[in-house]
């Protein structure tokens, strides 16, 4: 009886307050955790200048995924120290990154550590081939890709155009035509410094010795037989060869600890004719106090040996524990679409990793070597794509430092690297 009597006052209930409970209720369940939930963050480690460079498209990325915050902490310019700060992230369990923006170099050590996620399911093989070679096969590790490409990197020549013209020079194609320049020049006082590279022991080292290596006719190690080269004859003239253009002074002594920049600003100030460095340097050179007054070419050679390009460059690669794999994944399809690309490379003077941007128009009238350096880039060397690259990198580095500040001779620097290096590969067999 009771419960009859509940059921009829129910009943009395108007069915607009019904309806209004009902809206109340669905407000709660779905409309008002949409509304207050917080964009998921995802977090990338990369080195301070590039976190600035990136800014413009970090905004514009936000702007259109209101849903993702994209958080960059800004890390030290010079790979080494960054890939050194992922590695411990990673060594020490989680690591706080979502992304990894990843040297061409860390993909065999970082993929072979279980520390990425595999992304060949993400992307088509049509849409990979769009990419340059280089760089895809830099990104991918035992048939599996592992780093989609952003910008690529290749270390050229710069020289000065007014200074060969005066003096009736041809652009060098070999090492001694560079020797014999340089030191024409610097002795007319035409200049102080004949050449620059990247002499300090750092990871730039290594990626600019490839090319000295590549210009002798020798190899570092053969990455399908783990073949080392570093005691060979070329090799070893490769080391004689840097050693000589300090002693020769045609590089400063201080060559020993230049990284990339202190070599640019040199350049740039018209303190030498010749440059070892990556296209960067071309956008700060349009805009500075040698505008129209340089060049770039391919690296010089020895007779014996053909031209070596060093290829670089900077992918995103997904970290294996983020727990936010779809808004990872949007970011690095953001950074690779060809108008990202373009727009960056438009900015800064990178290169960008998407084949056809080489022959963009408006890229081209800004930078109108870019359809050249495309085969340049398409025939670039891989520094040894090998999962123990770091420590082989290492001690490469060491090795061929001790033999530019002369605290070895170039001879037996080499072979001892070589010995160390087979000692580390036949370790890890
Ligand atoms: C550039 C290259 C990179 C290389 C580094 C060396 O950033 O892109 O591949 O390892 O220079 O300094």
């Amino acid at each position: 009886m009771r419960i009859s009597k509940q059921l009829q006052s129910i009943k009395k209930i108007p069915r607009t307050l019904v309806a209004l409970i009902a809206s109340i209720a669905a407000a709660l369940f779905f409309i008002l955790p949409a509304l207050t939930q917080q964009p998921v963050t995802i977090k990338v480690l990369i080195q301070a200048l590039e976190a600035e460079q990136l800014q413009p498209i970090v905004e514009e990325f936000e702007k259109q995924n209101p849903d993702i915050n994209l958080d960059i902490i800004e890390a030290p310019n010079e790979t080494n120290q960054v890939e050194d700060l992922y590695t411990s992230a990673f060594l020490l369990g989680e690591s706080p990154y979502d992304l990894v923006y990843m040297d061409i170099v860390w993909v065999p050590k970082f993929a072979a550590a279980g520390w990425l996620m595999p992304l060949s399911d993400r992307v088509s093989q049509e849409e990979l081939e769009q990419f340059l070679n280089g760089d895809v096969n830099g990104g991918t590790y035992e048939g599996e890709l592992y780093r989609m490409p952003f910008r690529s990197d290749v270390g050229m020549l710069y020289y000065r155009t007014d200074w060969l013209k005066q003096a009736g020079y041809k652009p060098p194609e070999t090492f001694d035509d560079l020797v014999q320049i340089s030191q024409d020049l610097q002795s007319r006082d035409t200049v102080e410094w004949g050449y620059l590279w990247q002499g300090k022991q750092y990871e730039g080292l290594s990626a600019m010795f490839v090319e000295i290596l590549e210009g002798f006719g020798g190899f570092w190690v053969d990455p399908d037989t783990l073949k080392v080269g570093l005691d060979q004859p070329e090799a070893i003239q490769g080391a004689e060869f840097l050693r000589s253009l300090i002693k020769k002074n045609i590089s400063p002594p201080g060559i020993t600890t230049y990284a990339e920049p202190a070599t640019h600003r040199l350049f740039i100030n018209g303190e030498s004719v010749f440059l070892r460095n990556w296209p960067y340097v071309y956008g700060l050179a349009l805009d500075s106090p040698i505008e129209g007054e340089f060049a770039i070419k391919e690296m010089p050679h020895s007779r014996q040996g053909s031209s070596g390009a060093s290829q670089g460059g900077w992918g995103l690669g997904v970290s294996a524990n983020t727990n936010h794999p779809e808004e990872a994944w949007r970011v690095v399809e953001f950074l690779s679409k060809a108008e990202t690309q373009k727009e960056y490379s438009l900015r800064t003077g990178y290169l960008p990793s998407r084949r056809a941007l080489y022959t963009n128009p408006e890229l081209v009238a800004k930078y109108p070597y870019f359809p050249e350096l495309l085969k340049v880039i398409e025939n670039s060397v891989l520094r040894p794509p090998i999962a123990q690259y770091s420590q082989t990198s290492d001690i490469l580095q060491r090795y061929l430092s001790a033999a530019l500040t002369g605290t070895m001779s170039p001879e037996e620097a080499m072979n001892t690297a070589a010995r160390e290096t087979r000692a580390v590969l036949e370790q890890s067999k």
